[in-house]
């Protein structure tokens, strides 16, 4: 069997689009293994979500640490002892800082609940419908120092319909979202194999 590379998934809160990578990563032609799930937030609902998919989840409560450099060591620490390839952020509230991003170039993927570079930043929702647009989506990206705006590896584009609210739009977008995540980790751990076939060992 081909090895998959070893993907983590950080998140802060119910962990859909956790749960629907996990779903994704249980066929046998997924490029990518979901061997852990981290939360900063411990009341997070995708913590328990993941135990119940049969995924290892810890939280590494932000309030615990003096600050973001001593956080973001704890989260290297436990990336570095699963021995992780790929990081996926999947509703993770929290900036990481440049550094952080430097280590990760290339390996680590973020879903945006719009059509970049359109809607950067939070209430992509509210701010679509306030905008009147026609058209929203989502976006999965590699993950940059610049909030919102590394390069674009999967979009999704949904109508914005007469009479929508946000919990009607959200729930356009997050059906798309579930679609394409999957599929853009699948993509970059195809990618990242073929370009470093060391990452992931030898299948012989
Ligand atoms: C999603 O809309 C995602 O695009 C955004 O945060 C939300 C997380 O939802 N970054 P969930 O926790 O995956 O259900």
């Amino acid at each position: 069997m081909i090895p998959r590379a070893r993907t983590a998934v950080l998140i802060s809160g119910r962990g859909s689009n956790m749960g629907a990578l996990i779903e994704a990563a249980r066929s046998p032609d997924f490029s990518a293994e979901i061997m852990l799930v981290l939360s900063d937030d411990p009341a997070a609902g995708g913590l328990p979500l993941a135990r119940k998919l049969g995924v290892a989840a810890e939280a590494i409560d932000f309030r615990a640490y003096t600050g973001k450099a001593a956080f973001e060591a704890a989260l290297e620490t436990r990336l570095a002892a699963a021995s992780i390839e790929i990081v996926c952020l999947a509703g993770f509230m929290r900036v990481l800082s440049a550094a952080f991003v430097e280590r990760w170039k290339g390996r680590m993927l973020n879903i945006h609940p719009s059509l970049l570079p359109n809607l950067r930043g939070l209430n992509t929702h509210e701010r679509a419908l306030a905008e009147g647009l026609a058209e929203h989506g989502c976006t999965v990206h590699l993950v940059t120092a610049e909030l919102d705006a590394g390069p674009i590896l999967a979009q999704a584009r949904v109508p914005v319909l007469p009479g929508d609210d946000v919990a009607a739009l959200a729930a356009r977008v997050l059906k798309e979202e579930h679609r394409i995540y999957p599929w853009a980790l699948d993509a970059l751990a195809r990618s990242l194999r073929a370009a470093l076939p060391s990452l992931s060992g030898d299948d012989g």
